[in-house]
């Protein structure tokens, strides 16, 4: 599609983060140029095999796949098969991928797809840990200036934490890269748990999913089903959050989601409050703006936007 949006996706599938890839390449509007995995919710052969895997349901044998970093940048990786399961993509018996994985590292490849598609036309959609992209910029410093906007999934402040009191999981797992990532001067735009925790795949629209009649649709209603991941009382209904493709829809429907220009930060030194994201909303500090923070959605317009798009695939 003349004009689409250039976009890498980042990503450690991970059920959520497969609803995303194919919700991305069900619209024209984007153009995906390479998928690069990342070691998070489940180990980097995992994910990337994962990611190959999703290519082929999606009909994408063509997508370029590639590995990136298989733990954080300075600590060891803790993953969520607890949640994921095993592979990282319970649910769908998918068949293990023929298409290959390509050779180059992806931290390289990112690198060289900002230093040569032109500067600030390439948007990073991160749906992990944001260890690659960190990994990137410290190598290339350059780049930080190319990025056209990094779009990630992560962060909580108003909503708390998923994998502790405090943090959500994608920081918590590599928060020193998300300092640096915060710091890197680039257009930033988060999707938090403040708002990801308000897109619940409830039983309708985990069906609406299903009702696309196509193979996708049947997967992502097996992704999503996490009928042992209900909790009414913190998430203020039945479903359970569909976190990652809260980036895509920003990139197709910004206007589905409302957030603030604010200070940015993560916690890196206490074990106590590790990968806690801290939003600096009323302004309280000196600290520059260097991140749109998001604090609404339209859940209904969300669901309503993925599902139209899956059933196009
Ligand atoms: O906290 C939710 C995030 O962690 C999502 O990206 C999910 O896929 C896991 O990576
Ligand atoms: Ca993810």
């Amino acid at each position: 599609m003349p004009g689409a949006r250039k976009i890498i996706i980042d990503t450690d599938p991970g059920q959520d983060d497969a609803v995303a890839i194919l919700a991305a390449f069900a619209s024209p509007e984007l153009d995906v140029l390479a998928i690069t995995a990342v070691a998070g919710n489940v180990g980097l052969h995992h994910t990337e095999r994962n990611a190959r895997a999703i290519c082929e349901l999606a009909g994408r044998r063509d997508m370029r796949v590639f590995a990136g970093c298989d733990r954080p940048t300075r600590r060891p990786l803790m993953e969520a098969r607890h949640v994921h399961g095993e592979t990282g993509l319970d649910g769908p018996d998918l068949p293990p991928p023929t298409m290959p994985l390509q050779p180059e590292h992806a931290v390289d490849v990112i690198i060289e797809i900002l230093r040569t598609e032109p500067s600030g036309s390439v948007t990073l959609a991160a749906l992990g840990p944001l260890t690659n992209i960190a990994t990137a910029l410290g190598r290339a410093p350059d780049i930080a200036s190319r990025i056209a906007e990094i779009v990630f999934m992560g962060g909580a402040y108003f909503e708390l934490g998923n994998v502790t009191p405090v943090a959500e999981f994608n920081i918590y797992v590599d928060p020193d890269a998300a300092a640096d990532v915060f710091a890197c001067g680039a257009k930033i735009t988060s999707m938090p748990l403040d708002v990801t925790h308000r897109a619940l795949a409830t039983p309708e629209r985990v069906s609406a999913f299903q009702a696309a009649g196509n193979p996708a649709g049947a997967a992502i209603s097996q992704l999503t089903a996490f009928r042992d991941r209900q909790d009414p009382e913190r998430y203020g209904g039945i479903g359970v959050p569909l976190h990652d493709p809260c980036v895509i829809a920003y990139l197709l429907e910004p206007d589905l989601f409302a957030g603030r220009f604010v200070n940015l930060e993560v916690e890196t030194g206490s074990e106590l409050t590790r990968g806690m994201t801290v939003a600096d909303w009323w302004r309280r500090t000196d600290r520059q703006p260097n991140a749109t923070f998001m604090r609404e959605i339209d859940a209904e317009g969300y669901f309503r936007l993925l599902a139209e798009r899956i059933a196009r695939l």
